[in-house]
C-alpha cells in the first residue's frame, strides 16, 4: 500500500518509523511519504491560512496550496483496477490503483474498525491533515472529481489538527495488511472483530498478589474455555457499550448467549427467537 501524509507538520508524523510500523515500511510493505504542504506555497511567508469568510474565530487553511498538493499527489487518471498479476519485482515506488483521499476532521464520520478494513484494500490512502479552523472545503468538492473522498472522525473530542488522528487511523489499518502483524490469529480474538468487546486477559503466575487467575483458563478444557470468553465478552460489552451489542445482527445471540445476559441482568430485547 501506498500512503502520501500531507501536513504542516512533517515531524508530527516521526512516530512512523517505529515499533511494526516501521518494520513494515522496512521491509516494504507499506510506502509511507510525509510532506510539507508549504512546499505548494508560492509567496515569501509560505501562507497557508486566511481568514474565513463569513466571520468568526481562528483561521481556514487556503485552497491554493492543498489544490496544487492534490493535484502531485493524486493522478487524474485514475487506473480502473489493480493488474491481474503483479509485477515479479516490486518497484522501488509501487504505481498506485485508485486514491483514497482522507481528511481526519472532529466533523467526519466516525471511524470504525470496519472503516479500517475497507481502507487496508486501497492501493493508495492520501490523509490531508489539516489544522485551524480546517482546510477550505472547495478543495474536496474538487478532489472528489476524480478520487473517493472520505471526512473521517476518530471520536467525539477535537484535536489541534488531524496529525494525531492519522497516527491512528495508519496504525488501525496497517495491522489488518497481511504479514503485518506476525500472528494474524489476534485479529480473530480481538475486540470489535465479532461485534463485541474483548474478554480480560491473564499471564503468569496463577497468582499474583493474592489474585488468582480464573480456574477456566488453567483447566485445559477448551469448549469451557470458549463459553468463558463468550460469557466475558457478552456482558462486559452489554456494561460498557450497549450500543455494540444493540447493533448486533439478529441470530448472533443463541440462547445461551440471552440466558448469560438476562441472568447478568441485562435483558435482551426479542429473547424469545434466539436459536
Ligand atoms: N482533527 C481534530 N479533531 C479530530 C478528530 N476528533 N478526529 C479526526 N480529526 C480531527
Amino acid at each position: 500500500m501506498r500512503v502520501d501524509i500531507v501536513t504542516i507538520f512533517p515531524e508530527y508524523l516521526s512516530p512512523l518509523d517505529l515499533s511494526l510500523i516501521g518494520r513494515a515500511r522496512a521491509a516494504g510493505q507499506l510506502h509511507i511519504t510525509v510532506h510539507d504542504l508549504r512546499r505548494w506555497t508560492h509567496d515569501v511567508h509560505r501562507t497557508v491560512d486566511d481568514t474565513p469568510y463569513g466571520g468568526g474565530p481562528g483561521m481556514v487553511m487556503r485552497p491554493e496550496p492543498w489544490g496544487a498538493a492534490l493535484d502531485a499527489l493524486v493522478p487524474a487518471e485514475q487506473p480502473a483496477e489493480r493488474p491481474a498479476e503483479p509485477p515479479p519485482e516490486p518497484p522501488a515506488e509501487p504505481p498506485p490503483g485508485p486514491s483514497r483521499v482522507i481528511v481526519p476532521t472532529p466533523a467526519g464520520s466516525p471511524f470504525t474498525q470496519a472503516m479500517a478494513h475497507e481502507l487496508a484494500a486501497e492501493d493508495h490512502l492520501v490523509f490531508a491533515c489539516g489544522r485551524y479552523e480546517g482546510i477550505d472545503q472547495r478543495v474536496f468538492d474538487h478532489a472528489a472529481a476524480r478520487a473517493n473522498v472520505s471526512e473521517i472522525s476518530i471520536g467525539d473530542y477535537v484535536l489541534f489538527g488531524g496529525e494525531v488522528a492519522v497516527l491512528v487511523i495508519l496504525e488501525t489499518v496497517s495491522r489488518l495488511l497481511p504479514g503485518v502483524l506476525g500472528n494474524a490469529d489476534s485479529l480473530v480474538e480481538e475486540s470489535h472483530a465479532d461485534g463485541l468487546l474483548e474478554t480480560p486477559v491473564y499471564t503468569k503466575p496463577a497468582t499474583w498478589r493474592g489474585l488468582d487467575v480464573p480456574e477456566v483458563l488453567r483447566s485445559g478444557d477448551h469448549a469451557r474455555i470458549a463459553r468463558w470468553r463468550r460469557d466475558q465478552a457478552l456482558l462486559r460489552t452489554a456494561v460498557r457499550r450497549p450500543d455494540l451489542l444493540a447493533a448486533l445482527p439478529p441470530d448472533t445471540l443463541d440462547k445461551r448467549d440471552v440466558a448469560v445476559l438476562t441472568g447478568g441482568g441485562f435483558p435482551v430485547p426479542g429473547a424469545d427467537m434466539a436459536k
